[in-house]
């Protein structure tokens, strides 16, 4: 009994000084976030469902459809990747719904979506006032699946988390499947007298699925100051991708970055560097174990230093350290990585892969 209450104490006493702050949501699928619960048949026509709150814990609005895992589309059998059900959204559909969070907090949503008939889907998710429209026209995971992370920060103590498809399709069954919808509170690392860079090993960043072997990929285009990947940048066109050590072969830590689309997605940081000092940048390279293999390089840039560092992938993993020293020419140095080449699975045509960052550090010398 007594061991029993100090247990108590302790727990108490962890979440009020040592632990992270208390969040009003723990980490991981929102309710009803992978759409187990259904709709009453009365609130279906078909595979259509009609009314606004008939999938619980959501509102709905415009062509959603409620898909069974197994349901056939024309030839093309619709797997889902969580559960047995998702959703699916036509033109101007979209579903949402409220949740309590922290004021001033920053979150990440992670969801798997998978595109159907339309060759240039989009889905616009938004936290209002922040918005975002992440494309999904080129497929990074062979059974058409993905997961896709996305930051705001609460402006309020209660938000509506809102997925919308703003396509215009001729057939209006078209449309996005949506599965697995999640939430993350983030904690945004600082830079370190260790580490100049913030969130070098990347360990903070978006909800992954203990359950799918994909990766969360981080939208091109998200501005540091609302990243998924705290710290971080992606520029350029295309995703990259954010992977586990539960699922993929990682140099440090749990997390790590996959490169998977060429010189069309860049990662970067801008650091506080003093003109005239020496910086020491260094990285990992390697290859996350899934059959990506051949000659990879990685291109990493300090202002206007670079190095570039190949790799010979097997795809069993594995990875290997470089160093790029530069003078700093101004009081801020953007750090960017981005791959020389495209690379594809072995295993599988249709995936884009690519090389492995990880344990970036950035450090003045103190002798130059
Ligand atoms: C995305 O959705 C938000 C919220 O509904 C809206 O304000 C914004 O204009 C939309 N953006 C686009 C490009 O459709
Ligand atoms: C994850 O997979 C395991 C093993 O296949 C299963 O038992 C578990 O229910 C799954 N979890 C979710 C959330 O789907």
């Amino acid at each position: 009994m007594r061991g029993a209450v100090l247990v108590l104490v302790a727990v108490l006493v962890c979440t009020v000084v040592v632990c992270r702050p208390a969040s009003a949501f723990i980490d991981g699928l929102l309710p009803n976030g992978n759409f187990e619960y259904g709709p009453k048949a009365t609130e279906m026509k078909g595979t259509v469902v009609t009314g606004k709150y008939a999938i619980p814990r959501w509102e709905i609005s415009g062509y959603v459809e409620y898909i069974k895992s197994g349901q056939k589309q024309g030839d093309m059998l619709l797997v889902v990747p969580e559960g047995a059900f998702a959703v699916r959204l036509g033109n101007e559909a979209s579903i949402k719904q409220r949740l309590k969070v922290v004021k001033g907090m920053y979150y990440s949503i992670t969801f798997s979506a998978a595109r159907t008939c339309a060759q240039e889907e989009r889905l616009n998710i938004s936290v209002a006032p922040d918005w975002g429209v992440l494309p999904m026209q080129t497929l990074y995971s062979s059974n058409g699946w993905d997961s896709y992370a996305w930051a705001f920060q609460a402006e309020y103590g209660e938000v509506e988390i809102l997925i919308h498809n703003p396509g215009v399709e001729e057939d209006p069954a078209c449309g996005p499947l949506i599965d697995s919808v999640a939430i993350r509170a983030l904690y945004p690392p600082r830079a370190t007298n260790r580490n100049l860079l913030k969130n070098g090993d990347f360990e903070e960043g978006p909800y992954i699925f203990p359950n799918t072997s994909w990766g969360v990929l981080i939208p091109p285009n998200i501005e540091d100051d609302h990243s998924p990947l705290p710290g971080w940048m992606v520029e350029s066109l295309k995703a990259v991708k954010y992977i586990d050590s539960g699922h993929f072969s990682v140099p440090q830590g749990t997390r790590a970055i996959e490169l998977v689309a060429g010189k069309e997605s860049a990662i970067a940081q801008v650091a506080r560097t003093i003109p005239g000092k020496t910086y020491i940048l260094s990285f990992a390279v390697g290859d996350a174990s899934n059959s990506c293999e051949g000659s990879m390089v990685v291109e990493a840039f300090a202002g206007r230093d670079t190095i570039k560092v190949p790799y010979e992938s097997k795809g069993k993993g594995g990875f290997k350290r470089a160093i790029l020293r530069f003078v700093a020419a101004s009081t801020r140095t953007r750090i960017m990585f981005y791959s020389t080449f495209y690379t594809m699975r072995s295993d599988d045509f249709s995936s884009l892969c690519g090389p492995v960052l990880d344990d970036v550090r950035l450090l003045s010398l103190r002798k130059p």
